[in-house]
């Protein structure tokens, strides 16, 4: 019955609010709130726009003819503008179409003539036309036919819009904006944004067209790996997303700078080296320097004339509007032949091993294969390793030869390190001259130690010089005195040890000291008969025999005994000497080839 009335009332009107209609758009929107008081007027949107499974806000004020009294019961209901004639909302809910149940609330105060209208969870269905319709108690009923507003719902949103600098510089803090169009304020979508940084918002909102702008800000430091990403903002509709961007361009500068160079190339070959860098804006100069740090040219390739394997790294320094940077120092790949070849020959072995020599070589690229080569130039194996069985002490030197794609070198031939016990060589003796050298050689491996002991081993001597050459070693031993007939040298290293006896002969030198020792001795003997002999014969001089020293030692004890002889019998015949022994010794001396003048004026010295 009462939707009845409420069409008949609204057909009645339809023709009045028409013009009032016409008035009020030639009256562009003069709103005089005194003449609006007095009439039928509603002021609502022609058309609402909402996404659907949001919400929507339908702003609405209405106006009705003052008569100076006020009311205060009022009835609001939004109804469909068609003839289904739903009810969306009704101040009484049990009058609410069953569709619209629990998803509508006159947010607006009808005491304050305010009838806007939300309806929550759009549906597709709801599109449609719709009216206010006011029931004031007391005064009158009206549905504002002619302020229909038509309400459209969208399945997806539309793509929010970011905005931000056009040109950004790295390490700068920047604001994007992102404008999010809704329909519903209560209703936000959940933003976010691809990039860290700290966001704010929203904004209040702004009315744009039948949607409304909400805007969201990041601030954020952009880098390097920004430069030609997108900022995405997207917006979260409980569940429908839609996302807008904003292509990043950053400025920054040079990064990943590299010296860059073809192919190897072979030593003494020229070679042109090129700078890359990732940079924006481009790298517009560049630098090459020299490892301790010398500026060696400028340009974004620089050429080495000739390269060698000891061509030094070389860096360069890409520079742009934003900055700076230099590359690692870049080695030039040169490729040269074999150098410093040498036969490795490990640890040291003992003879009767087997042993395993390798090669070893500095080269570019490295050596690809070994040759093995005996002392007389002959090829005994190839491979980077070479396995002698048995070896011995007199295992002949070795060499070995590298090979690489750029030519070949060889190692100086190599003795085997053979640990091997003293072999003393018979070359070895004593020999007498002025003093007693006696020589010991000893060929071992590590070096010997050498000992010489007497044939008693009761006394020991120092060796007074050694000498080493190569796996010998010479060790002399000079004596003065006291020396023995024979001497042992006796030689020991870490593996073993070995001796030899070595016969010394007798030294003249030592001989005649001997001699002149013994001849002292007896003198004084001869002094003290002589003494005697005087005494004993009274005032009688005494002659003297000669003595031949230069004899053997046989020959001079015979001389002696008979000089003795010779001195008793003749001690009386002459009366010459008076004075010390110690005189007679040399008087004896003197007596040999004198005259018997000489021997007068002996005499009167004496006296
Ligand atoms: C009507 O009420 C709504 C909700 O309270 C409010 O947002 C809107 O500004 C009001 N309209 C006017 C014209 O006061
Ligand atoms: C984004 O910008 C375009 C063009 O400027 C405009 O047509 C569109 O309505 C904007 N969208 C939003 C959500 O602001
Ligand atoms: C931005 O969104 C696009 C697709 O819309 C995606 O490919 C890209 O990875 C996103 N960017 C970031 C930084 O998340
Ligand atoms: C976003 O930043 C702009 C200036 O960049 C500012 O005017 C606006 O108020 C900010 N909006 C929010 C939601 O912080
Ligand atoms: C130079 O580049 C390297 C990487 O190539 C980077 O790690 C370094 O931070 C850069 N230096 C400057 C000052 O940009
Ligand atoms: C390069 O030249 C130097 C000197 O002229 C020479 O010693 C060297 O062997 C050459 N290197 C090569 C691979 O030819
Ligand atoms: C630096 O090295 C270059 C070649 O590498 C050399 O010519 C120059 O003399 C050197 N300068 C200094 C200061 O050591
Ligand atoms: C072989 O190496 C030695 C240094 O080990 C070097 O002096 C010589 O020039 C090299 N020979 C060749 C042909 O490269
Ligand atoms: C090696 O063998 C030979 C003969 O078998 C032997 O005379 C020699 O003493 C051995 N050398 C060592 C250090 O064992
Ligand atoms: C070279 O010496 C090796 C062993 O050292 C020997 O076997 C070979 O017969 C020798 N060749 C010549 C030509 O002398
Ligand atoms: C090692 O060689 C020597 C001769 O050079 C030989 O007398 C000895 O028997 C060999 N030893 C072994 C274990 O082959
Ligand atoms: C040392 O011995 C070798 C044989 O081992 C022999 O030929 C040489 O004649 C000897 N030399 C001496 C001085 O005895």
């Amino acid at each position: 019955m009462n939707s009845l009335r409420t069409q008949n009332q609204m057909l009645n009107c339809d023709a009045g609010m028409l013009y009032w209609s016409c008035l009020l758009s030639v009256c562009l929107w003069l709103r005089v709130s005194s003449a609006k008081a007095d009439k039928w007027t509603a002021d609502v949107p022609t058309t609402v726009a909402g996404l659907s499974g949001s919400c929507v806000v339908i702003p609405c004020t209405f106006h009705y003819p003052a008569t100076g009294k006020t009311y205060s019961t009022f009835t609001g209901i939004w109804h469909a503008g068609n003839a289904d004639s739903k009810i969306l909302y009704h101040t009484n809910p049990s009058k609410i179409s069953g569709v619209f149940n629990g998803r509508t609330s006159l947010i607006g105060d009808l005491h304050h003539n305010n009838c806007s209208l939300k309806i929550s969870s759009l549906r597709a269905s709801d599109t449609g036309q719709y009216m206010f319709r006011i029931e004031i108690d007391q005064l009158d009923k009206f549905s504002y036919g002619a302020n229909k507003v038509s309400i459209q719902v969208k399945e997806t949103a539309v793509q929010p819009n970011v905005s931000v600098e056009e040109e950004l510089t790295s390490g700068k803090q920047v604001s994007a904006t992102c404008a999010v169009s809704h329909s519903c304020p209560s209703d936000l979508p959940q933003v976010t944004w691809s990039h860290q940084g700290s966001s704010s918002g929203p904004s209040p909102p702004q009315d744009h067209g039948q949607w409304k702008l909400t805007s969201y800000n990041l601030t954020f430091t952009p880098s390097r790996e920004d430069h030609n990403t997108r900022l995405n903002c997207t917006a979260d509709f409980k569940g429908k997303t839609v996302t807008g961007y904003k292509t990043l361009k950053v400025k920054y500068p040079p990064y990943n700078v590299k010296v860059v160079t073809g192919p190897p190339v072979k030593e003494n070959e020229s070679v042109t080296l090129t700078c890359s860098s990732d940079s924006n804006p481009p790298a517009t100069s560049y630098e090459w320097f020299s490892l301790n740090k010398t500026l060696l040219a400028k340009g974004s390739s620089y050429q080495l004339v000739k390269v060698s394997r000891h061509t030094e790294a070389i860096s360069c320094t890409a520079v742009n509007t934003e900055g700076r940077n230099s590359s690692d120092p870049h080695h030039i790949n040169v490729l040269y032949p074999p150098y410093n070849v040498k036969v490795v020959t490990g640890p040291p072995v003992k003879e009767n091993e087997s042993v395993t020599l390798t090669c070893s070589s500095d080269s570019n690229p490295p050596a690809t294969s070994y040759e093995w080569f005996s002392l007389n130039k002959t090829l005994s194996a190839k491979g980077s390793s070479y396995q002698l069985m048995n070896v011995s002490r007199h295992t002949e030197a070795i060499s070995c030869t590298a090979i690489n794609t750029e030519g070949r070198n060889s190692s100086d031939p190599q003795k085997l390190n053979m640990l091997y016990p003293p072999d003393i060589k018979n070359e070895s003796s004593c020999q007498s001259a002025s003093s007693t050298v006696c020589v010991c050689i000893v060929d071992s491996n590590p070096p010997s130690e050498v000992k010489w002991f007497s044939p008693d081993s009761s006394k020991t001597f120092l060796s007074s010089r050694t000498e080493i050459k190569q796996s010998l070693s010479i060790f002399t031993l000079e004596a003065w005195l006291d020396f023995p007939d024979t001497v042992q040298c006796f030689a020991s290293n870490s593996v073993g040890n070995s001796s030899i006896t070595l016969k010394a002969p007798q030294n003249d030198m030592v001989l005649y000291i001997a001699v002149v020792s013994a001849v002292s001795v007896l003198l004084v003997v001869v002094g003290i008969l002589v003494y005697a002999v005087r005494r004993h014969c009274g005032k009688r001089a005494v002659r003297h025999p000669a003595m031949q020293f230069k004899n053997a030692d046989s020959e001079m004890k015979t001389t002696n005994k008979f000089d003795v002889e010779t001195e008793e019998e003749k001690c009386c015949d002459e009366d010459v000497y008076t004075n010390s022994p110690d005189n007679n010794v040399y008087s004896n001396w003197g007596c040999e080839g004198n005259s018997p003048s000489s021997d007068n004026t002996l005499e009167d010295e004496s006296v």
